[in-house]
């Protein structure tokens, strides 16, 4: 049976908050937030308590951000895509000041700019987000993903008018491909993964990203909670965990939460490049086939890997019947808990905590992180069904069940 895997976080960066600060300046949040807030029908997205829950785990709040209801967009995204192109038409324009999305969107800019492709690779998620930004300002996307990319994924980029071209390999493979004809064909990028000499957008898609943080902290306030005890990401490249552990890093530095970084692992790119222990981000080989489409990541985001490196206390690795468990939770809350309709890469970390809490096995990881009846948990929902049929297969049909011994 395969099983939660652990490692803490040795690296010798590991509570210096150098990168964390750098890439998440005081104001960032604030700033990303004023242009979403712009956004005609954006709305805050819910800061979801489980009561219930919390008590079946033991611990004493358990709360789920959920990006399901973003923008209609199904997940959290959009937030970088939209955030980084914003910034990228800044500086192409040579503006220092902040446009309003009305500008943004106006004849005029569009002049001044031309026409812009924008394109990405994308195991489902990121893709969208551009497509769905790219067409709001009346420019092309291409969308490049890779051969096991489900359809209903690929059908919900193209609806943004975006060009989808399936890559034969994985997503690294797909990265890799759109960096080269991007570059022939005069296209854009808007990766949410960096690489030597392209940091600049990558950094932006984090930044966007701190949006989450910002209405986080806004709705504990309103609960008369300061801030969390523990915070458990999801990772795929690592842009996601990087933004949210890294604000939280730079905001509160050695009073932040417990930081965990989850992945897959079929794709755990973090967990072992901290297992090689060189300090140094490896690749995870292989074809990645998780139903963790969104964390099928086989290369971490060097500029995520920085940050994460300061910033995450601990990374898990774990199989894939976690995350089908994870949908299963959320889609049938314990009576008075609100239901979250969660897909395969937004609910690993709920069932990660269930068994840290209560898997014998795990004691001393739950030790170690000081998981208790007095902790307060935040989770990310970081995506909806955004594979719809996948989803009934886990939830109706109960696919990847939970192996018994
Ligand atoms: C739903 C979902 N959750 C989490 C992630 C992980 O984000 P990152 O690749 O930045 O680690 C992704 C990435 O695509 C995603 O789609």
């Amino acid at each position: 049976m395969d099983k939660i895997k652990w490692i803490d976080n040795t690296h010798p960066n590991h509570n210096k908050f150098d990168k964390c600060r750098e890439l998440f300046p005081k104001g960032i949040s604030r700033h990303s937030r004023e242009f979403h807030d712009e956004i005609p029908g954006f709305e805050i997205s819910p800061l979801k308590s489980l009561n219930q829950m919390a008590k079946y785990v033991g611990v004493k709040g358990l709360w789920v951000k959920d990006e399901s209801v973003r923008l209609d967009l199904n997940s959290f995204k959009v937030l970088g895509g939209s955030y980084a192109i914003y910034r990228f038409l800044k500086k192409r324009l040579g503006v220092e000041k902040d446009f309003t999305y009305e500008e943004l969107i106006s004849p005029q800019v569009k002049e001044k700019t031309g026409d812009i492709t924008f394109a990405t690779a994308t195991d489902g998620n990121h893709g969208r987000g551009v497509a769905w930004a790219a067409s709001k300002l009346g420019h092309k996307s291409v969308v490049y993903v890779h051969k096991a990319t489900s359809q209903p994924r690929i059908d919900a980029i193209r609806s943004y008018g975006a060009t989808v071209k399936v890559v034969n390999g994985n997503y690294d493979d797909a990265v890799n491909q759109i960096s080269i004809d991007a570059k022939a064909n005069g296209w854009e990028i808007i990766s949410d993964t960096s690489w030597p000499g392209y940091q600049e957008i990558p950094t932006w898609i984090m930044q966007g990203y701190t949006t989450i943080v910002s209405e986080i902290q806004e709705q504990f306030s309103a609960q008369g909670v300061l801030w969390p005890s523990h915070v458990f990401v999801q990772a795929g490249v690592g842009a996601l965990a990087a933004s949210i552990l890294g604000h939280y890093r730079s905001l509160l530095e050695e009073n932040s939460p417990t930081c965990v970084v989850v992945e897959p692992d079929k794709a755990a790119c973090l967990y072992s490049s901290i297992k090689t222990g060189d300090g140094q981000p490896h690749n995870f080989p292989g074809d990645l086939d998780t139903i963790m489409a969104g964390l099928a990541c086989g290369d971490p985001s060097p500029i995520a890997w920085d940050v994460l490196t300061e910033a995450a206390d601990c990374f898990i690795s774990v199989p894939d019947y976690l995350a089908a468990e994870g949908m299963r939770m959320y889609a049938v809350p314990l009576k008075g808990d609100p239901f979250v309709v969660s897909g395969e890469s937004g609910a690993v970390t709920l069932s990660t905590l269930k068994h840290i809490m209560h898997d014998p096995e795990l004691s001393e990881l739950k030790e170690k992180l000081q998981l208790d009846e007095k902790s307060k948990v935040l989770l990310i929902n970081s995506e909806g069904n955004t594979d719809p049929i996948n989803f009934r297969k886990v939830v109706w049909e109960g696919s990847k069940p939970v192996p018994h011994r």
